[in-house]
């Protein structure tokens, strides 16, 4: 059945100057601050709360680069007019996506995932443009990288957001939990 409700969130990391990778494309940077207690910083309770991932093809091939076990445990959707299939490995764990947002949006919703993880820079940036993103929480890492790949983009319209919670991790680290504020439509 189709959730009149789905929610689409950002749970990421950027730099004190906006990145999310640095010029290099790297993401060592977000380990600066040491962690010897592995403090997820609220990871795993966003997780547990989501259906889906939505991420680009950039993102995706980051996260297969990896030395590591595929991370995910729920369904990732992969956006990608480039990319011709899944790479073997990772068939059955992450599903190919091309088209427009709106189109994408309602296959995953025909899947039954309606509570969407959306990661990645320039997927990030076109969910904004075309106002599908509900939630935002956003974490900051004290470090400038004085260039690289940007979070957010030029937007036509302003777009308000309202603060749900705030907290400081490891005394170094901020995250602030945002929600979308939209103006009330009356109908007559
Ligand atoms: N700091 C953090 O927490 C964090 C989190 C996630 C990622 N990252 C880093 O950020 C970088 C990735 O950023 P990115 O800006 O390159 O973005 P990305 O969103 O990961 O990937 C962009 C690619 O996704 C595809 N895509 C995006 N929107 C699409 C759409 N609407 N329809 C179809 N395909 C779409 C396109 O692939 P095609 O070119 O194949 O069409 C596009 O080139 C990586 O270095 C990653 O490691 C950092």
């Amino acid at each position: 059945m189709l959730n009149p409700n789905p929610k689409n969130s950002l749970f990421i990391a950027t730099s004190l100057d906006g990145y999310i990778a640095d010029k290099n494309g790297g993401i060592d940077w977000l380990n600066t601050v040491p962690n010897p207690d592995l403090e997820d910083m609220g990871y795993s309770n966003f997780i547990r709360r989501i259906d889906a991932l939505v991420m680009g093809r950039t993102t995706f091939e980051t996260v297969c680069a990896f030395d590591i076990d595929w991370p995910y445990t729920k369904p990732v959707y992969v956006l990608s007019n480039t990319l011709i299939e899944i790479p073997e490995n990772y068939q059955g764990k992450a599903f190919l996506k091309k088209g427009s947002l709106t189109d994408i949006l309602h296959d995953i919703h025909q899947q039954g995932h309606h509570r969407l993880y959306i990661d990645g820079g320039a997927t990030i940036q076109s969910f904004l443009k075309e106002d599908l993103i509900d939630e935002m929480i956003l974490t900051t890492i004290p470090i400038l990288l004085g260039g690289g790949s940007p979070l957010f983009s030029e937007l036509q319209n302003k777009m308000q957001f309202e603060l749900m919670d705030s907290n400081v991790f490891l005394s170094q680290i901020s995250q602030h939990h945002y929600h979308r504020k939209k103006a009330l439509v009356v109908k007559e």
